[in-house]
């Protein structure tokens, strides 16, 4: 009686220390797994990271628990020699089944919850929030806690082949090259395509929108950490996806204010079709395949652009150097030059015609 009791003992102690075992493991899985992500640098990347570890930690401890009995099914139960026998005929076991379908079910429902109330905090966020799973300890600087107050910051995301340009409404629809915005502000993006399906990502914010033709998709974020991080298009759009990138700069607001004051009297200043033509070239991303030192681009996708009135004129027969600079940006396939691809998507209908001459008289002024 005594040596029974003394087995069955051993083996709830045995079957303790595994569940332990198991689940401290699925707790470092997901605490490792965290250490791959790029550093989180916004409010909601917190959100997005603690259900993430959550998720990962789960799947660690099936994983381990799996594979665990897998193992020891395999070197306890293995064949010994001179064992010729079939093993016992097994068929159904009605509690066993009952169980790994309650598990599960119960995770995925656990989990969809939480996903949801992720997404509701990051979408709807701001204004009046009842989460269930997202603690205030999931709020860096509490800026979550506090009701929007006065305008918000929208900034128009245009996705275009291969470049990334921002617009800021709240500032008469002043454009950018480069996306920047105040730390510790709710900031509104409304993102579209010009051509094809992009996809904006910032794995910083672990934010990740599609930017589609003719539709605008909503993304909020507020960034805590001030810094430069990388805007990077995650959809296969073409030749040149891999060059269709642009920075994210986060700032104190008082720099912010700095640069979009810059960028609003930059652009009602000067109106020469040099200097119109200049930021042309900048705010269409020209420079992420083209290499002009005037634009301080060396990107080498496209044909360079420096010393173009030199080589433009006569370069077919009949065209004067404006009229081929002018064909190529209408019409970029109506000549290829030896050696580059037919990447360049054709600004015609995507140019006003002083636009379209202003980038001409910038690419080949002196
Ligand atoms: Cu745009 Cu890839």
């Amino acid at each position: 009686m005594k040596t029974i009791r003394n087995a069955g003992f051993r083996q709830v102690i045995t079957i303790v220390l595994i569940t332990i075992a198991i689940i401290a493991g699925g707790l470092l899985i997901g605490q490792a797994y965290r250490l791959l992500l790029p550093r989180s640098a916004s409010v909601e990347s917190e959100y997005f990271d603690q259900l993430f570890t959550f998720t990962i930690s789960i799947a660690g401890m099936i994983f381990l628990l799996v594979e665990g009995l897998l193992l020891y099914s395999v070197l306890r139960f293995r064949r010994r020699p001179g064992d010729e026998e079939d093993g016992p005929p097994v068929h159904g076991n009605t509690k066993l089944e009952i169980v790994w379908t309650v598990i599960p079910a119960i995770i995925v429902t656990v989990l969809s919850f939480y996903s949801y109330d992720v997404l509701k905090v990051v979408d709807l966020q701001y204004e009046d929030i009842r989460s269930w799973f997202c603690g205030p300890y999931l709020t860096p600087g509490q800026v979550l806690l506090e009701p929007v107050k006065g305008e918000r910051l929208v900034v128009d995301v245009i996705g275009r082949q291969y470049s990334w340009e921002f617009v800021y409404p709240n500032y008469g629809g002043v454009s950018s090259a480069e996306l920047h915005v105040p730390v510790g502000q709710i900031v509104l993006l409304r993102i579209t395509s010009e051509d094809v399906i992009h996809s904006f990502w910032v794995p910083q914010f672990r934010l990740k929108k599609d930017a589609i033709p003719g539709v605008f998709t909503e993304a909020r974020f507020t960034a805590t950490q001030p810094g430069t991080y990388p805007v990077i298009c995650a959809e296969l759009c073409g030749l040149g996806h891999a060059a269709m990138r642009a920075s994210l700069v986060a700032e104190t607001p008082e720099e912010f204010e700095t640069w979009i004051s810059s960028l609003v009297s930059g652009e009602a200043g000067d109106g020469s079709p040099v200097e119109v033509g200049r930021r042309l070239f900048a705010r269409l991303g020209c420079g992420v395949c083209h290499t002009l030192q005037d634009a301080g681009s060396a990107a080498d996708l496209g044909p360079p652009l420096d010393d173009l009135a030199g080589r433009a004129g006569g370069r077919v027969p009949g065209l004067s150097a404006q009229e081929y600079v002018r064909q190529s940006i209408v019409e970029p396939q109506a000549y290829i030059l030896n050696g580059y691809l037919d990447v360049m998507p054709a600004y015609g209908d995507r140019l006003t015609t002083e636009e379209l001459s202003a980038l001409v008289e910038y690419l080949l002024h002196e």
